[in-house]
């Protein structure tokens, strides 16, 4: 049966929505991580410091890996004792090699690594004038800085036969049309990704997942924003974000993202591998025809 659009038959304040849904939230930290070492790229802010905060506060021990030093120490000094700070670019592959040993020597094992480093691409929107360099840098960070994390994660996780490995990528790699294609190519391709190394480390015991989330308002996104509306104020570019999702009285924040990071790296995840978690608030599912809510007199 053909869909009409609802709003207009409710009129249920979209504060009291916001108020309703939110009330079912829980805000308590848990202790799910209790003993756990955890090894996430690009926390030093954004997306990566908030789950590096939600799994300190579930117990882990926290290297948090940035190609920004300066933002990468401060984040490290505020997260506390749980928390150190290595430099590491992801698309040098002994970078990457360093901050797992660095993790090993400092706790001993690794139990979740979060290949979370990515950048925006910045290219032209049409395939035309696509320039093959931006693309190759892109997907040098995105993908290779990735694909050399689960590779040096699985060097160590592999003796022990355990281990939770998870990559951001985005609703940008689900659907085409979202982000420009260097960008959208980037994240389908750690989609697959996954699913290619969830079929040899399934067989370790080793779980591998992808999370995608919906537009964010980090840093990353507004800078991408103020290029397309320059002289736009970063609150009125957020209010834009947020009000490009469709599930309404709430918005996609960092912490959503870090809470099904935890869920993904904690034992209420233990029979889930290959999986890639949608957190875009249904946006990914669905369409509507957006037909009015009375037919029009005629129809030309
Ligand atoms: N914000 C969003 O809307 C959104 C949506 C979907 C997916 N993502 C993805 O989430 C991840 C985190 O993004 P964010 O929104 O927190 O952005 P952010 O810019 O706030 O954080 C990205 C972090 O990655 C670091 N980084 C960049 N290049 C690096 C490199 N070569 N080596 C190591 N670290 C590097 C940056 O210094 C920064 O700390 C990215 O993979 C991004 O593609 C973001």
């Amino acid at each position: 049966m053909l869909r009409r659009g609802l709003s207009k038959n409710l009129s249920i304040s979209s504060d009291s929505l916001a108020q309703s849904l939110n009330r079912g939230f829980s805000t308590e930290t848990g202790r799910k991580l209790e003993g756990k070492v955890a090894l996430i790229t690009g926390a030093a802010r954004g997306i990566g410091k908030a789950t590096a905060a939600k799994f300190i506060d579930n117990g882990a021990k926290v290297v948090v890996a940035d190609i920004d030093q300066h933002i990468g120490e401060e984040t490290a000094k505020e997260l506390g004792a749980n928390a150190a700070f290595i430099a590491c670019d992801v698309t040098n592959e002994s970078d990457i090699s360093n901050v797992v040993d660095f993790t090993i020597s400092r706790h001993g094992k690794l139990d979740i690594m979060y290949n979370n480093a990515g950048v925006a691409c910045n290219t032209p929107p049409s395939i035309v004038d696509l320039d093959l360099q931006v693309f190759d840098r892109v997907m040098g960070i995105n993908v290779r800085g990735v694909v050399a994390g689960i590779k040096h994660s699985s060097r160590v996780m592999i003796p022990r036969r355990s281990g939770s490995i998870l990559c951001t990528a985005s609703v940008t790699g689900v659907m085409g049309g979202l982000a420009q294609h260097t960008y959208s190519v980037s994240k389908s391709a750690v989609i697959g990704v996954v699913k290619s190394m969830a079929a040899e480390l399934s067989s370790y015991g080793i779980r591998i997942n992808s999370i995608s989330p919906f537009a964010v308002p980090t840093r990353f996104v507004l800078e991408e924003m103020s290029r397309l509306y320059p002289g736009v104020d970063a609150s009125r570019l957020t209010e834009m974000v947020q009000n490009a999702g469709v599930l309404k009285g709430a918005n996609c924040e960092p912490i959503d993202i870090a809470n099904a990071a935890l869920y993904l790296a904690s034992d209420d995840a233990k029979y889930v591998s290959g999986h890639n978690l949608m957190v875009d608030g249904g946006f990914t599912s669905f369409k509507t025809f957006n037909f009015p809510a009375h037919a029009p007199d005629s129809v030309q």
